[in-house]
């Protein structure tokens, strides 16, 4: 571990989520197909959970995959797809030595049958490991969960299992993916883009947010920890003032 970016043992966010991007212009920078970017990243999933399980941070949520990703190539989804696929069956042994609890937001309806299948494997296989949660966020479209959460919660008003005067905060929560989730405490991007890209919309309303240059194949323990350090320096204030929070 690299000591002059260590971060400190306490006020670590108990909820990291980062949107992995910059495969494709990492492979591209290469003179490689954006697939070989998508392998690659692979590496830097592995080395980061590894990470944020050594912190005992309790929650990691990676975006692997958004609504819209369904509309690149059908080759490049479908290399995406299989990737996911032979990358939930070779790092099922790293996940049961971190005892590491696998999870998924998003549409899993939409995955392909096999994928979907070794997924359902891999969260089932992991379901009674008591560290970190592992989301991988597949077919992932924050629109996509609260139009689906807005259904649910209309089909029980009009089946009379619920009132209108009880919606609040925490009903719209509990129809979320993420219904047994803290909020993300700081959202990592990589490869230089600043935005969000339809990422957890309501669950980050006052996370951290964190923008780095590297792209995603070469983000490394280092680069984790950084992030880490920076958000360690940033007083977080829910709106209160300064003083409010000494
Ligand atoms: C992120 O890398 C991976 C996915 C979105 C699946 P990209 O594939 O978006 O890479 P860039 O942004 O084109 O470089
Ligand atoms: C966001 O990256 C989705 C994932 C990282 C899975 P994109 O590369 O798809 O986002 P945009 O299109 O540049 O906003
Ligand atoms: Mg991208």
């Amino acid at each position: 571990m690299d000591t002059t970016f260590t971060p400190n043992a306490e006020n670590l966010p108990r909820h990291i989520a980062i949107i992995m991007d910059g495969n494709g212009r990492w492979a591209k920078q290469r003179g490689m197909l954006r697939a070989f970017g998508h392998e690659s990243g692979v590496k830097s999933v592995r080395e980061t959970v590894e990470a944020c399980a050594k912190l005992n941070i309790g929650y990691l949520t990676l975006y692997a995959f958004s609504t819209e990703n369904w509309n690149r190539p059908r080759l490049e989804v479908d290399a995406l797809m299989s990737i996911l696929m032979n990358s939930l069956k070779k790092e099922l042994p790293t996940m049961q030595k971190n005892n590491i609890r696998l999870n998924t937001i998003g549409n899993a309806d939409m995955l392909p049958d096999r994928p979907k299948k070794q997924l359902y494997d891999v969260i089932e296989q992991t379901k009674t490991n008591t560290g970190m949660v592992l989301t991988l966020a597949l077919s992932y479209g924050s629109r996509e969960e609260l139009t689906a959460a807005v259904k649910e919660i209309c089909e029980l008003i009009k089946t009379g299992q619920l009132d209108t005067a009880d919606i609040n905060e925490n009903l719209i929560g509990s129809h979320l993916y993420t219904r047994n989730m803290p909020d993300a405490d700081l959202v990592i991007r990589t490869s230089g883009e600043q935005r969000i890209s339809n990422f957890l919309l309501w669950q980050a309303a006052y996370a951290e947010l964190y923008f780095t240059n590297v792209l995603w194949p070469d983000f490394r323990e280092k680069d984790l920890h950084e992030a880490l350090i920076s958000y360690q320096k940033r007083e977080r204030r829910f709106g209160k003032t300064s003083e409010q929070l000494k």
